[in-house]
């Protein structure tokens, strides 16, 4: 997968009476001019806190959303040109999961209708659907499998139900994943258990993720590579290891602070900010994290920071760090 410049841009409706007052029309930028890659088999986690367009950007990506700029290829194929049969066909190479299991599956179809529903879609039933339902109930550890086919969702635990999305998603055989924080949901105790089955499915059909969290230790804990947003902007993004180990962003360094350490021998750099994320309406000037930044200059207010390579893979947009 690869993402070029992309943003997405909400329109604002405005009342009749405003209207009368101005007629400029207002965006929020969700997504303002990103890019980067994800290899093939890899996982790259996509963090920041809630509103800097995390989710924004899986759905464009997926075509659930339009873009307002930029491209996005997979497998060379140009994402945003596709229509209908094309974009069709598309779709059965790239799934979602989201993060609410309550509400993503419908209440009133059972188990098994849920997980053979995208075949139906795709035309790809023929008759053998039950067989093929059976055989990713009990990939995704619901077993015995005839039981869950038949129960319906209200009757399943969190843990359970995010269990029936996995496999729903993968029932086509799909190649590429937004996991659209699959986990934060759920009960502390199976959150790791999700995680290593997603994991486990990802070797086994040969899975590429995207992967969604505002979580760095859950990041830490599933993705090969990571990249931190903020109001809309990829602001630091390179190996989990890299980043984890030195931090260049004060914003990631922040992110990091609010982490636990269970090695007491370990000592970290500590950075606490404070404020919230700032209106994707109006953006602040210059460096869009000025405004909670406590290393913050004059140019910073002035100039933003562009997002440079300072170690191999390891791109940063800070003046400081660049
Ligand atoms: N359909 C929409 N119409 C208008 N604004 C939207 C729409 N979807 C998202 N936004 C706005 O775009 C910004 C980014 O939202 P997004 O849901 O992508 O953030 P996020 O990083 O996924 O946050 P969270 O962690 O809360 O899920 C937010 O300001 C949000 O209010
Ligand atoms: S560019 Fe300036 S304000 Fe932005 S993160 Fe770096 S030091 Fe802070
Ligand atoms: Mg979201």
């Amino acid at each position: 997968m690869v993402v070029e410049g992309l943003k997405k841009y909400f329109e604002i409706r405005k009342s009749f009476l405003e209207t009368l007052v101005s007629r400029k029309r207002e965006f929020i930028k969700a997504v303002d001019g990103i890019s980067f890659e994800v290899g093939k088999g890899e996982v790259l986690g996509l963090v920041g806190e809630s509103g800097c367009g995390k989710t924004t950007t899986g759905r464009v990506i997926l075509r659930l959303e339009e873009p307002t700029e930029g491209r996005a290829f997979f497998d060379d194929i140009d994402l945003f040109s596709l229509n209908g049969e094309e974009l069709r066909k598309m779709r059965r190479r790239m799934q979602i999961i989201f993060q609410d299991p309550y509400a993503s599956l419908n209440p009133r179809m059972k188990v098994g209708e849920i997980i053979a529903h995208p075949l139906k879609i795709h035309g790809l039933s023929e008759g053998r659907e039950k067989d093929t339902v059976l055989e990713f109930l009990e990939m995704v550890g619901l077993t015995p499998a005839e039981d869950f086919y038949n129960s319906y969702p209200h009757q399943l635990s969190g843990g359970q139900r995010q269990r029936v999305a996995i496999a729903r998603a993968l029932v086509l055989h799909p190649e590429f994943i937004v996991a659209d924080e699959p986990v934060s949901m759920l009960d502390v105790s199976v959150r790791a258990t999700i995680l290593d089955l997603m994991m486990k499915l990802k070797e086994k059909m040969g899975l590429t993720y995207l992967f969604i969290t505002h979580d760095l230790a859950t990041a830490k804990y599933v993705c090969n590579r990571v990249a931190v947003m903020y109001l809309g902007k990829i602001v630091e993004m390179g190996s989990i290891d890299r980043v984890f180990e030195e931090p260049l962003h004060p914003y990631t360094k922040a992110l990091l602070s609010a982490i636990p350490i269970p090695d007491p021998t370990v000592k970290r750099e500590r950075l606490v900010i404070g404020g919230e994320v700032p209106n994707p309406i109006n953006p602040p000037p210059g460096c869009r994290f000025h405004p909670r930044c406590p290393f913050a200059t004059e140019r910073c207010k002035q100039e933003e920071p562009q997002l440079v390579e300072v170690e191999k893979g390891h791109k940063v947009a800070c003046h400081l760090a660049a």
